[in-house]
């Protein structure tokens, strides 16, 4: 079933890149309409989710329904699409006050309710792929309450769903031994807004209230601009220094040509000598090349293609544009080791193509075991893992073979400006701040604290 799953992905991925909906968005009169349940968690901590019926919330009396698919970037992303049991139909207004099922509180789900109302609760839905949210409950005085009566106000034009507000009512005390009855109405409004306009209200900063914080990114914009003028302009008053030296010494005759080597005389005999570690160093550029190519594919699709109108669509385009990339990451890798004179290019091929799923694979398995033993929906199911290892194997490899190949055959062969020194020089010692150590950890100070205000 999942390498079905896995086959039709990469199918859905690669005929229409954006959409891998099993809608197409079209209702008929009275046509089922299904609101799924999605996740609850803390307000306050957005990546924290647990599939909605892990609260005591109760299932609908509607037992039949359609099976829902879920993709590989969905089940990565945690989203965990269960059926609400409410009967809406295309059009079809319900009455207020009709009742879907009722709660018997018992002890154990008094203190569930309370916790997550306590936590700030929050819950989401999807109808028709339109995102949802809305609070489990709130407390007043140290008492709590949970809202039982679901509003849904539908707005429609001609056989196409365009937006749903969804209104919490009738908040009831929770107590011990309490029934709650859920409730819920539905309202179908006609509007005039087009289809393709229905994901506009989602990017209105006023929707989410949440601000942009275009000061410390400014900040840390002309932070790097600062220290990239710094750093070139050492390096071009350097250059211009020995530039001048060496003019001066060509009129002077060769009287110091013994001995008195600075500057690039002194180093070009060493700086195109392969590194000591060469395979390790050039998988690392490799990768390089290619997070490059990610970053640069995905936001220019993002920015064409609408990629936040359907679930879970910006992992799966980036998931597909990184398998894509593979071949740039074999081809700038593979000629460079070659380039060094590497002989084990097949061992430099298997680390360029799985460095990055490995790290990342890595992090997401330590994450995994903290989410399990929460019960937390982004938990990811062993199939979705073994996806992940398939399109590892059966595609990023054999195209990071094809990269490596095609680039050790055009561009292997060494073509430095100048000759290596047979004799490497001695390096002189160094302080303790410009051990490698160090200077990584330096290094990634900078964007790590632009990204962390921002977080
Ligand atoms: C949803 O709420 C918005 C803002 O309050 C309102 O403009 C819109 O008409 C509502 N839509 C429906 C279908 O009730």
């Amino acid at each position: 079933m999942y390498v079905w799953s896995l086959v039709l992905f990469l199918l859905l991925v690669t005929l229409k890149l954006s959409s891998a909906d099993e809608h197409n968005h079209i209702y008929e009169d009275q046509e089922e309409v299904v609101l799924w349940m999605n996740t609850v968690g803390p307000y306050h901590n957005r990546q924290e989710t647990y599939a909605y019926f892990s609260l005591p919330f109760c299932i609908g009396s509607k037992q039949s329904i359609s099976h829902y698919h879920e993709t590989l970037s969905e089940a990565l992303e945690g989203i965990e699409l269960e059926f609400s049991g409410y009967a809406i139909d295309f059009k079809e207004d319900v009455p207020p006050k009709t009742e879907t099922c009722m709660v018997e509180l018992s002890e154990e789900k008094y203190k569930a309710f309370v916790y997550a109302v306590k936590n700030h609760y929050w819950f989401q839905m999807y109808i028709d792929g339109l995102p949802i949210w809305g609070a489990v409950g709130k407390e007043h005085d140290k008492k709590f309450y949970i809202n039982t009566h679901k509003k849904f106000d539908i707005g429609y034009n001609g056989k196409r769903i365009i937006e749903v507000n969804l209104t919490n009512e009738n908040e009831q005390l929770l107590h011990v031994g309490a029934h709650l009855s859920f409730t819920y109405e539905v309202n179908w409004r006609p509007t005039t807004v087009e289809f393709k306009d229905r994901f506009d209200k989602y990017l209105d900063p006023n929707f989410f209230q949440h601000r942009i914080h275009w000061f410390s990114i400014f900040n840390s914009f002309m932070m790097v601009i600062f220290l990239v003028g710094l750093v070139s302009m050492i390096l071009v008053r350097t250059l211009r220094k020995d530039y001048a030296r060496y003019s001066k010494d060509e009129e002077m005759d060769d009287e110091h040509d013994l001995g008195d080597e600075y500057g690039w005389k002194n180093i070009h005999g060493d700086v195109f000598r392969s590194s000591s570690n060469p395979i390790l160093f050039t998988s690392v550029i490799g990768c390089g090349y290619q997070l490059t190519s990610v970053v640069l594919c995905v936001t220019s699709f993002a920015i064409i293609g609408d990629l936040y109108t359907e679930r879970g669509s910006l992992l799966s385009t980036a998931i597909f544009v990184y398998a894509a990339t593979s071949p740039i990451n074999g081809y700038f890798g593979g000629s460079l080791y070659s380039r060094m004179g590497g002989r084990i290019w097949i061992r430099q091929m298997l680390l360029s193509a799985f460095l990055i799923p490995s790290f990342v694979c890595g992090t997401a398995f330590l994450i995994n075991f903290i989410a399990i033993y929460y019960h937390a929906s982004r938990a990811i199911p062993f199939g979705t893992m073994l996806a992940v290892t398939c399109i590892c194997l059966f595609v990023i490899l054999p195209l990071t073979l094809v990269g490596t190949i095609v680039g050790r055959n055009l561009n292997g062969q060494p073509d430095h400006p100048c000759r290596v020194n047979a004799v490497p020089r001695p390096i002189p010692e160094k302080k303790w701040f410009m051990e490698p150590l160090v200077i990584t950890l330096l290094g990634g100070i900078l964007p790590f604290g632009s990204i962390f205000i921002e977080m």
